[in-house]
Parts: structure tokens; C-alpha cells; sequence
């Protein structure tokens, strides 16, 4: 297993519980904005804890992967108490997803492509499974054009680093267009740091 996927394993238990006080106060009202972005056939990215799991309406069919055991032990549990049937969960890398090449209407995922080990290949691998002219919908946080702010971030890099393996300085939007995507919005949620990205694969 990847040493990433390890920590978020020996952290399951604990983790809503850390991120409580943020996921109240914030998270929570901007998980259901990105989700309602999501249509059709969707493929949600690092799952962890199913945190987006109650905001998809029962008849959207969703395929959720995390490559951490533990996280999705919690994610099925969640699932388990929603009922929600038209909801998969796998084990699953995003670097290297076992799923059909033009396969999705759009794809979700949430504070995931600060912590996927090598993001580009993560991307690559979304770009491949999404439909020509799919939506991938991107709700993470990221470096900062202030320097000032990046510099807090740097502070905090090294202790998120080993917590989590979660870098607070990827450029994320730029990976993500980088990888071929269309960028149609971006809105700034938490100064220019959290960002809620709605992108495209192109048609052709
Ligand atoms: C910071 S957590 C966010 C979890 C969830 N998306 C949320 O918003 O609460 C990052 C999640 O991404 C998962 N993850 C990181 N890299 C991954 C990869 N290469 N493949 C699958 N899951 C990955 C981790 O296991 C973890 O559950």
C-alpha cells in the first residue's frame, strides 16, 4: 500500500472529528455547491470519509474511489446509513483507475490533488475516463498569488506533509489545465487558496 494511503488509514478514525470545527463553519455548504455541479454518470475522486456521499440526489449513479481501506471503511458506513443504492465505493489508485477509457459525464472531487501523490498522473488518468465533453468539478485548495499568503502556506507545508502527505502549495488549477481540461469558472471561496474549479474535457 502507499505510504499516503497508510497515514489516512491510521487517521480514519480521527478524521471527521479534526476537521469538525472547519466542516461546520465552512465545508459543509461548499461540499453541496461542488456537488450540485456533478451530473449524469459521475466519478468522485478520493472519496475519504463520504463526506460529499449525502449531498448526490438518489438517482445520480456515482462511482467514489479512495486507495486508503481505512477511509473507506467510514465511506461505507456513511453509504450504509444514507441507503443511497445507486452509489458505489472502490479501493482504487486515481493514479492508475481500473475503469473504461470515455466512460464518465463528470467527475467530482474534494481537497484530493493536494494530497495525490503524483497529481499529473491523477489528472491524466480523470482526462481519460471522462467523456469528450465531460465536466470535472474541482473544489480544492491550493498555492497562493499573494505572496504573503504563501508564505504562511510554506510554514504550514512540512507538518501537513507528514500528517497527511498533503501539500498547501500544489498550483493545482494550473495542473489541472496542464492536463488538457478547459477551465469555463473559477471562484475564489477562502481568499485565492480554496477554489472552486468547474472544468471540461474538450469535445475533441
Ligand atoms: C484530504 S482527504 C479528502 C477526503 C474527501 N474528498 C473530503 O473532501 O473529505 C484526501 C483523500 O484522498 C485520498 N487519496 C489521495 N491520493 C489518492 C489516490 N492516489 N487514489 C485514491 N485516493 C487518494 C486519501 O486517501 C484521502 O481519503
Amino acid at each position: 500500500m502507499q505510504k499516503t494511503a497508510r497515514k489516512y488509514s491510521r487517521i480514519a478514525g480521527l478524521y471527521d472529528l479534526f476537521e469538525w470545527p472547519i466542516e461546520r463553519l465552512f465545508f459543509h455548504r461548499l461540499r453541496k455547491e461542488a456537488v450540485q455541479h456533478s451530473y449524469g454518470k459521475t466519478l468522485e475522486l478520493g472519496v475519504g470519509t463520504g463526506k460529499n456521499l449525502p449531498f448526490y440526489p438518489p438517482d445520480q449513479s456515482v462511482t467514489a474511489i479512495d486507495f486508503s481501506p481505512g477511509m473507506l471503511k467510514r465511506a461505507r458506513a456513511r453509504l450504509q446509513a444514507l441507503g443511497h443504492s445507486e452509489i458505489e465505493l472502490e479501493e482504487m489508485d486515481a493514479q492508475a483507475l481500473s475503469l473504461e477509457d470515455n466512460s464518465f459525464d463528470s467527475s467530482l472531487s474534494t481537497f484530493v490533488f493536494c494530497t495525490i501523490p503524483q497529481p499529473e498522473l491523477g489528472l491524466s488518468e480523470l482526462y481519460r475516463v471522462l467523456k469528450p465533453g465531460a465536466r470535472a468539478v474541482f473544489l480544492e485548495h491550493q498555492r497562493s498569488g499573494n505572496p504573503l499568503v504563501n508564505l504562511l502556506l510554506n510554514m504550514m507545508d512540512p507538518f501537513m506533509r507528514l500528517l497527511l502527505g498533503t501539500s498547501m502549495v500544489r498550483d493545482t488549477q494550473h495542473n489541472i489545465e496542464a492536463a488538457g481540461f478547459e477551465i469555463e469558472r473559477v471562484e475564489f471561496k477562502t481568499l485565492d487558496v480554496v477554489r472552486l474549479i468547474i472544468a471540461r474535457k474538450p469535445e475533441r
